[in-house]
């Protein structure tokens, strides 16, 4: 078993994420979820101390999880954390071209490896982006992100279908 790294922006935790983070507790025994900022996206809907913190609270079943909000580099951080490897969940094809790209640079950089793992194909649409949208406008995301982050959400967004 062991020690691996899953970062992210998480800007919010999904069921995808939730998915990915379970599969690497039964494969790998101790995961740690970073919390990380994405310079591609500059400005988040949640800052990084309430991400963490509703990950912690999505999370709180499964006890060989960590969440550690991170600054800098991922290969940095999984040094900090002595990880064996980068774990990334992926959905899409477009996914895995990004996900390359940065596997082998951060290969290249630093010597970690990354991991793929795949979503169940019933998570394979969700994404934090258009969770954001949805939230925005008003609709509806509880059947998409964990209780946590859908009160989270009620409480930003208040409306009449999140109440
Ligand atoms: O959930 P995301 O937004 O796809 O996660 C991307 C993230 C945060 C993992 C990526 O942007 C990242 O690793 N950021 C830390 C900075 C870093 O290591 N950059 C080098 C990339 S090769």
């Amino acid at each position: 078993m062991a020690t691996v790294l899953y970062p992210g922006s998480f800007d919010p935790l999904h069921l995808g994420h939730v998915d990915v983070i379970e599969q690497s507790v039964a494969l790998f025994g101790t995961v740690v979820v970073g919390v990380m900022h994405n310079p591609t996206k500059p400005s988040g809907m949640f800052t990084l101390e309430q991400r963490t913190d509703m990950i912690r609270a999505s999370i709180s079943h499964l006890p060989s999880v960590e969440v550690i909000a991170f600054q800098g580099l991922a290969v940095d951080a999984v040094k900090q954390v002595n990880a064996a490897f980068i774990v990334k969940g992926l959905r899409t094809s477009g996914d895995f071209e990004v996900e390359q790209q940065m596997a082998h640079t951060n290969q290249a950089v630093s010597g970690v490896r990354t991991v793929y793992l795949p979503c169940k194909p019933a998570l394979g649409s969700i994404s934090s982006r258009f969770i954001r949208e949805i939230a925005q406008y008003g609709g509806d995301v509880t059947s998409l992100v964990p209780a946590p982050v859908a009160a989270e959400f009620a409480i930003l967004f208040p409306s009449p279908r999140n109440t």
